[in-house]
């Protein structure tokens, strides 16, 4: 086994990442199993959780998805990509780093917005790659990996790391690559979910009871990185400044909902059948029908925050 993949795994043991009963993260699972079974097995999940992210984001279809329901349903609706250009308050000379660009939203609003300085996005899916360079042939999009950054020591004014931490496989080696890449006086900006306030509470027990249902267990996302634990991975950055923005949902149907956590197979190991995923499904469209029936609507409190860093 590769000294690396066993270094990485002791390191995550460091970390503390709590997970539910009902739900072992699949990280925490593959420390379960260490002693038990053969270390060729534990490489092999943990390969699945990024080729599962990968499974995702493999078109746009699913982030799409998931950006229109907080569009459309959050209120008041917070536009995650504005909060970090006013934060940044930047000169237009600067060179950006987004890691994790999906389709490069936030690069090209700045380029809307008069950036003159080079921008550089990087995204583990091709598609997304390949989608966003056809738009913006201003911008430098490539393919690679968040733990493994393609760009010399010292090169960026600013990095960026938007609702993406929660995705990478050894999630320490990532935030090593962007200090790496980072200029000495360089900043970093990450955005993250909330877990607090009883933000996503509902959905995050859906995910669990989906889980229990189908027998499997779930990637547990939010859990693993959140705005209320960002710090213990952060040590050897200084925080500048944190924004938090707290919006509701109030659904009247469940159609949409039910379509928000579609979006979400890929993110159970191992990814489950299509029928057994319907059906699974369903039971969530009656636990969220109940509670419309009870109270008129489907309410959940929604967290998100903005966190400016410098090393
Ligand atoms: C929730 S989306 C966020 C995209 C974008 N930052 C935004 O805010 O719209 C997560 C993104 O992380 C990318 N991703 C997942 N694992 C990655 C990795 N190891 N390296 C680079 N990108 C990764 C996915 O392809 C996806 O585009």
């Amino acid at each position: 086994m590769p000294r690396a993949s066993l270094f990485s795994l002791e390191k995550e043991k460091t970390f503390e990442r709590k997970e539910t009963k009902n739900s072992p993260n699949l990280r925490t699972h593959a420390i379960w199993i260490r002693i038990p079974v053969a270390p060729y097995f534990i490489i092999k999940m943990e390969e699945k959780i990024s080729r599962n992210a990968q499974e995702n984001y493999k078109d746009t279809t699913n982030l799409g998805v998931r950006k229109n329901f907080s569009a459309n349903n959050v209120r008041p609706y917070i536009d995650l990509k504005k909060e970090v250009f006013y934060m940044l308050n930047l000169p237009n000379n600067k060179k950006i780093l987004d890691v994790a660009c999906g389709y490069g939203d936030f690069l090209v609003l700045l380029k809307e917005r008069g950036h003159t300085g080079e921008l550089f996005g990087v995204d583990l899916s091709e598609n997304f790659v390949k989608e966003s360079k056809k738009s913006n042939q201003d911008i430098n999009f490539s393919v690679a990996n968040a733990e493994s950054l393609p760009f010399e020591d010292e090169t960026f004014d600013i990095v960026l790391c938007k609702h993406s931490l929660y995705h990478f496989d050894d999630i320490p080696k990532a935030i090593k690559e962007m200090s790496r890449v980072l200029k000495k006086e360089g900043k970093l900006v990450i955005t993250l979910n909330s877990l607090a306030n009883g933000s996503r509470e509902k959905i995050e027990k859906f995910k669990d009871l989906l889980a229990e249902v189908l027998q499997i267990n779930h990637l547990d996302n939010n859990k693993i990185i959140n705005l209320e634990n960002y710090h213990k991975y952060f040590n050897e950055f200084k925080i500048l400044k944190e924004v938090k923005f707290f919006g509701y949902i109030n659904l009247k149907e469940i159609k949409t909902l039910v379509d928000y956590m579609n979006t979400l197979k890929e993110f159970f190991y191992p990814v489950p059948s299509e029928i057994n995923w319907k059906g699974a499904l369903n039971l969530i469209e009656k636990e969220v029908q109940k509670e419309i029936d009870k109270t008129g609507s489907y309410k959940e409190t929604w967290g998100a925050g903005v966190i400016l860093m410098k090393k």
